[in-house]
């Protein structure tokens, strides 16, 4: 095994698009050695603690159509629904009592104005059940800048929206090419997003068809362009309610998706130390202890789902999506031990901001 060209990587912070290539690609006994050593190094900079963000997905009705996405407009045997608000507000009280620190709102994507004044509501409505001590994330996809404005006013201060691949091509491979799924678009609401005082969150899919390692290499190179304070990225699972299924047969195998998925975050973390990591729920579809082995290896947020039970089956972004059956008091205890059994401890009641938003915006 020769571990020197790595050592000097991580030494030198030698982050070139080559060299991060090179380590995103990484196999075998010299990604074991990588893996191992950011994850020690993380450690020693900047300590154990992961945050909970507790995840409602309270709807999947949704006005888009991507390629990858089990619960998109064209989907006619996807069963929909919409959480009410009450349960909402329940689950929101939950994180709270837990301990859990923060929330997050997820949906598919809506813009109309009934959906966007609830949100509003709903979300001075948990500020105020929990008395401002809740931290709220959304990710609700592209907005207008006054909605943006709208929702950070009423509480919400961070929000994620993933870019699926800042490969402008790729990224009209895995959309359709219109108005609604618009390249430039996306990036103009991350900036606007970061403009309105968000932390700001973004991510791409691993191992999508068409994708690779260079196109990985490039995305972590956007991250640090567009200055982001978090991301979430996960493995591509295919479903088979979606187009790109046809592509299938091209995928790079589940397990070396999973692989490249976690190399990705080491080596995120190398090239962004003081972000926050999300470990992906796609990740735990794969492999059972998923999460747990990205907080060794670079991850400090990990997202218990905290949806209402009955309709967790109905969120299927991806197939054998975990813990679907599962009520949210299991996912709880569950999780504490997982994250004490990956050498981690949880930040009970602590927001978690991203170390990298304070310096970012000189608040620190
Ligand atoms: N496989 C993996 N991740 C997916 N997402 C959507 N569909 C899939 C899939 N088939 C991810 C997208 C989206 C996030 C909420 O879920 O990256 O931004
Ligand atoms: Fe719903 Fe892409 S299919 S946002």
């Amino acid at each position: 095994m020769s571990t020197e060209r790595i050592r000097k990587i991580i030494n030198n912070k030698e982050l070139n698009r080559e060299n991060l290539s090179y380590l995103i690609g990484l196999e075998g006994e010299e990604r074991d050695y990588f893996l191992k050593s950011v994850g020690e190094e993380y450690v020693k900079s900047l300590g154990k603690k992961v945050f909970f963000r507790g995840l409602v997905e309270f709807s999947n009705y949704c006005t888009k159509d991507c390629y990858y996405c089990g619960i998109r407009k064209s989907n006619s045997h996807s069963e929909r629904y919409d959480i009410d608000d009450k349960a909402i507000i329940d689950a929101a009280k939950f994180a709270h009592e837990h301990k859990y620190g923060s929330l997050v709102l997820q949906s598919g994507e809506r813009s109309d104005k009934a959906f966007t004044e609830r949100i509003t509501s709903l979300l001075k409505k948990i500020k105020e059940v929990t008395k401002g001590e809740l931290g709220i994330t959304i990710s609700l996809g592209e907005q207008s800048e006054e909605t943006y404005k709208e929702w950070f006013a009423a509480g919400a201060h961070r929000y994620l929206l993933r870019i699926e691949s800042s490969n402008r091509d790729l990224y009209y491979k895995i959309h359709p090419e219109d108005e609604k799924h618009n390249f430039e678009a996306r990036i103009n609401c991350l900036r606007s997003l970061q403009k309105h005082g968000y932390q700001t969150g973004t991510g791409v899919m691993i191992g999508l068809p068409f994708q690779n390692y260079d196109d990985l290499a490039d995305d972590l190179l956007f991250f640090k362009e567009l200055n982001v304070d978090m991301v979430g990225m996960g493995p591509f699972i295919e479903h088979t309610e979606t187009p790109l299924y046809d592509f299938k047969d091209e995928l790079w195998p589940i397990q070396r998706r999973f692989e490249v998925a976690l190399n990705m975050i080491a080596t995120l973390r190398l090239l962004m130390p003081d972000i926050n990591i999300a470990a992906a729920t796609a990740l735990q579809a794969i492999d059972p202890m998923g999460r747990e082995k990205a907080l060794r290896y670079g991850a400090n947020v990990i997202m218990p789902n905290i949806t209402p039970t009955a309709n967790r089956k109905d969120y299927t972004l991806y197939e054998n999506k975990p813990c679907t059956d599962e009520g949210a008091d299991d996912c709880s205890n569950c999780l504490s031990i997982r994250v004490e059994m990956a050498g981690r401890e949880i930040g009970y009641s602590e927001w978690g901001d991203s170390k990298h938003f304070f310096k970012r915006t000189g608040k620190d």
